[in-house]
């Protein structure tokens, strides 16, 4: 399966690589290699999925022109997504000895590579890194288009920068042992890339989604139907590396990504609130539906549209009801980090494939979907 670049400008900033098993991750990185001198390569991995790191080791020594100096196994949730982690990521590096030829080779989800991709991007002004993504909300999202960073004073991903990783190795096996809650999790943001352009694989993504839905054994489904999930993963990808290269630090174009994201944001905060549990995939696939809704109400998108996108998600498993009022999302969605003086930037969309950008604020989007407003 062909490669797929990331452009800054008419440069390649960062490719992303297909294929099937770890053992496609020694080919990438013998890509980075050059100049006749060994490739460095430090391994960062969120704990959760040290499984993988015999494999990934047994491949590094098998790759000629690469010498793995060393490991780093992290514990990795929201909570420990901070500054501190990173600090300890980057002092682990000095003190192995990592010079400016390293290349931090990052495993794990997209709390993993943010931040391992942060650590390199300051660790002596900047190494390289390259991400292997272990759930598929890393592999279709997080781990392609350059953000990295942490969490600072309650606020996601407040600190950080965007850099684009070397490359970023996407195969499905890694998924087959993914907990179906954290599956259905990346399902929400690669239905979110057909919404956005839809090439046909809108529709296939809901059908295998269902299909996905009614397997009794979900690893055993994944495991037949490997060759359907690479395509979809590879097309979700594409979408996401076209919007990235020609809008890598969001002054446009690459709004579009957040598509379901503003209310998906003020959900999980009054989730944090309230000591409910809801994954940012669901939160997604709950905003995607109410940007739809509101869609609507602004006269953008027909109420069939909003009718057959619920039947969809219905279908594919996604939920779609919001558990909150809406008027308790508004407080939350006007402190949304990407809100410009009380305007938010909201993704409507009327059809798969056509979403806009529409600028209002917050208030007025959450008093047009008050049920008591509804004329
Ligand atoms: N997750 C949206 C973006 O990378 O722009």
């Amino acid at each position: 399966m062909e490669d797929i670049c990331i452009y800054s400008g008419e440069a390649v900033a960062g490719r992303i690589v297909f294929g099937h098993g770890l053992p496609g991750v020694g080919q990438a990185l013998a890509h980075c290699t050059g100049s006749g001198k060994t490739l460095p390569v430090y391994l960062v991995y969120d704990t959760g999925v040290s499984g993988f790191v015999p494999v990934l080791e047994t491949v590094l020594s098998g790759t000629a022109g690469v010498k793995l100096c060393g490991k780093y196994g992290m514990p990795v949730s929201e909570d420990s997504k901070t500054m501190s982690s990173v600090l300890g990521l980057a002092g682990w590096l000095l003190g192995c000895g990592a010079d400016r030829n390293a290349l931090v080779l990052a495993v794990g989800g997209g709390i993993t590579t943010d931040m391992a991709g942060f650590a390199a991007s300051i660790y002596k002004r900047g190494v390289r890194f390259a991400y292997v993504p272990t759930t598929l909300l890393a592999q279709v999202d997080a781990a392609i288009g350059g953000k990295t960073g942490v969490n600072f004073e309650s606020y996601k991903n407040m600190l950080g920068i965007i850099r684009q990783p070397e490359f970023t190795y996407l195969c499905p096996e890694v998924l087959e042992t993914l907990p179906e809650r954290d599956f259905m999790s990346g399902a929400a943001e690669l239905v979110k890339s057909f919404l956005i352009e839809d090439g046909g694989w809108y529709g296939k993504s809901v059908a295998f989604l269902s299909d996905y839905r009614h397997a009794a054994d979900k690893k055993a489904f994944l495991n037949t139907c490997r060759g359907t999930l690479l395509e979809l993963i590879r097309a979700a990808a594409a979408v996401k590396a076209s919007i990235v290269s020609v809008d890598q630090f969001e002054t446009g174009e690459r709004r579009k990504l957040n598509l379901g994201h503003t209310f998906a944001h003020a959900i999980e905060k009054n989730a944090r609130m309230r000591g409910d549990d809801i994954t940012h995939g669901e939160a997604v696939s709950i905003g995607i539906v109410m940007a739809a809704e509101l869609s609507a109400r602004l006269g953008l998108a027909s109420q069939d549209f909003v009718s057959s996108l619920n039947a969809d998600f219905k279908a594919a498993g996604l939920p779609s009801e919001c558990p909150y009022p809406v008027e308790e999302l508004a407080e939350a969605m006007s402190r949304d980090k990407k809100s410009e003086d009380g305007i938010i930037h909201f993704v409507l969309l009327s059809a798969p494939g056509a979403v806009m950008i529409h600028d209002m604020p917050a208030s007025a989007a959450s008093a047009m979907l008050d049920p008591d407003n509804l004329s």
